[in-house]
């Protein structure tokens, strides 16, 4: 049985440890994940990597922690069946609301992005402001993070219900979402914070948005970042990381494959071949 010194709830059997040349699997709700994706391409060039994103059940942030747990669990053993020798979940909701079970049920290393996030926060400032889905705010996941690692930091968090639709269409340069991030900004500005999280892997598609309405000194932090690099540390740890050249980065969506490749060109910079998967009940067939 090994246990993880970084992520000391992550229990599993190294015996039944996937090769190295396995792939990492990196999951979201829809385009957030590539954000992580990116930082993975930049930090971990060698690893083969299986993305998936549930578009057909975007958006995640207004879901019940019921249904959340239902989708990871579904996820989860999909990627299980890919054989993955890690997964990423490259979404704050789902870290939030299921991350401490699912890692009891599934035999596999589980990197959650709030920790990552949260330690990095503190490591800049004190007064921190969160945007968030509105489920991920409401879980307090970044409150108690931020202060397990730091009891003296102050936290405002913001749940925002309109920004992933708005970067899903393809939105981010519309003046309506400037407006919209005007409104969610507004509360952690009158704070004075001095560090803002994107506590939703969608977040940094807006840095532009969001940069040109904060005050210069305020710091951002990408979880994305952070947990790219807790991965590395943990695939040493595990004795892991990829030595033969990397397979191209497979991609799966439950709902239109053609929208994901659309949408996912401007982040990738190369246009994805996207498959389509269909989860029922217990059953996972490709379409
Ligand atoms: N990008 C995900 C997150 O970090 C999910 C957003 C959503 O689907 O609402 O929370």
């Amino acid at each position: 049985m090994y246990s993880s010194p970084i992520f000391e709830a992550n229990f599993y059997h190294a015996s039944e440890q996937a090769p190295q040349n396995a792939p990492i699997g990196i999951f979201d709700s829809g385009v957030g994940g590539l954000t992580v994706l990116r930082q993975l391409y930049r930090h971990l060039p060698q690893e083969s990597v299986i993305y998936f994103g549930d578009t057909a059940r975007l958006p995640y942030g207004i879901r019940s922690q019921a249904e959340i747990l239902q989708f990871v669990r579904e996820i989860l053993t999909w990627m299980q069946q890919q054989q993955v020798k890690m997964v990423i979940m490259a979404c704050n909701t789902s870290s939030a609301l299921a991350l401490e079970i699912v890692r009891e049920e599934f035999n596999l290393p589980i990197l959650g992005v709030i920790l990552p996030g949260a330690k990095a926060a503190v490591q800049q400032g004190q007064r921190i402001g969160v945007i968030a889905t509105p489920a991920t705010a409401k879980s307090n996941a970044y409150r108690h993070a931020i202060l397990e690692v730091d009891a003296n930091a102050q936290v405002w968090q913001v749940g925002c219900p309109e920004f992933v639709p708005l970067i899903e269409q393809n939105r981010i340069h519309d003046p309506y979402t400037t407006e919209v991030a005007r409104s969610y900004l507004e509360p952690l500005l009158a704070q004075k914070i001095d560090t803002l999280v994107y506590g939703c892997t969608h977040y940094p598609h807006l840095a532009p948005v969001l940069r040109s309405l904060l005050p210069s000194h305020v710091k951002l932090i990408d979880p994305a970042v952070h947990v790219v690099a807790a991965c590395a540390q943990e695939l040493d740890l595990l004795g892991i990381r990829n030595t033969q050249p990397p397979l191209p980065t497979r991609f799966a969506v439950s709902g239109c494959a053609q929208h994901f490749a659309q949408s996912g060109v401007q982040w990738l910079g190369y246009t994805p071949m996207v498959e389509e998967v269909c989860f029922t009940d217990t059953t996972v067939s490709h379409l």
